[in-house]
């Protein structure tokens, strides 16, 4: 979620953490499901030549077919129903004429509504065959969302969940950035608490069983700094950095986390 746009932070701490029922995580898994399906599908479509407008309609087409609504499309104004994020593109960057080359790499972000609860879910993926630097910035913001589930447990805190992803990330010489974090998910796309991708462990709010959240790394090779551009919603690294992008919504229990968006 973009920080600025968010209501402001002493009143975001006064509004509580919204526990979810068995019954409500059931729904939250349909909208997970859905969300994971549609970009497996997108991410099979990722092709040189392809013009981001056409996933786009894709989503669209998907998302009827799958009986859900989208999450983004008129969220804030914001006018489609996917994020299509290309090389320096962090987040937001909205699916139009630009074609696809070899060697870019393309982040893909949506979100579903499903009976009334949301499912939120982000990929990168390679277009053709990508430079090693590339391929290493995706392996490392994988494995920095796979370190913040592992410490998703019920239990711990929201701390150990943004020191394990910044950790992950720092020490493999790229960076975490810092405007945009997770967030809780349910009725809402954005629900309390954020989740920064960076922290101290042992700080925030307790874990509990219940608790939805969207972990979402944004990993740049270069400098953490961000910058968004004209059309207002394109997030870009400051630095021309290549940039990625990963993202799951999970339910904690008493236990390990459990992926919503997972097929
Ligand atoms: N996953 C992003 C988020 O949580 C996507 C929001 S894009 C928007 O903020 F268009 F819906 F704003
Ligand atoms: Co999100």
């Amino acid at each position: 979620m973009d920080v600025s746009k968010s209501v402001p932070l002493s009143v975001a701490a006064e509004r509580a953490i919204v526990i979810k029922s068995p019954e409500e995580l059931a729904v939250m898994r349909r909208a997970g499901q859905i969300v994971a399906a549609i970009l497996a599908r997108l991410v099979k479509e990722v092709r040189p030549g392809l013009v981001t407008a056409e996933l786009e309609t894709i989503t669209q087409e998907e998302l009827k077919r799958q009986g859900a609504l989208s999450s983004f499309k008129g969220y804030r104004g914001y006018p489609a129903s996917l994020c299509v994020s290309i090389n320096d593109e962090i987040v937001h960057g909205i699916p139009g004429p630009r074609v696809l080359k070899e060697g870019d790499i393309v982040a893909l972000d949506m979100g579903t509504i499903v009976d009334g609860f949301q499912g939120d879910g982000a990929t990168t993926v390679g277009v053709g065959k990508i430079g090693p630097r590339a391929r290493r910035l995706i392996e490392v913001t994988q494995g920095a969302l796979d370190a913040g589930i592992a410490a998703a447990r019920g239990g711990a805190w929201l701390g150990d969940i943004s020191a394990a992803i910044q950790e992950y990330v720092e020490s493999r010489g790229f960076s975490i950035v810092r405007e945009y974090v997770g967030h809780g998910i349910g009725r809402q796309m954005h629900e309390e608490p954020q989740v920064p991708n960076f922290g101290e462990r042992g700080t925030g709010p307790r874990l509990r069983k219940g608790m939805a959240l969207a972990l979402e790394p944004m990993v740049n090779a270069g400098g953490w700094r961000t910058r968004v551009k004209e059309d207002r919603w394109t997030v870009v690294t400051a630095d021309g950095s290549l940039s990625a992008h990963f993202e799951h919504t999970i339910a904690i229990t008493d236990g390990e986390a459990e992926i919503l968006t997972r097929l």
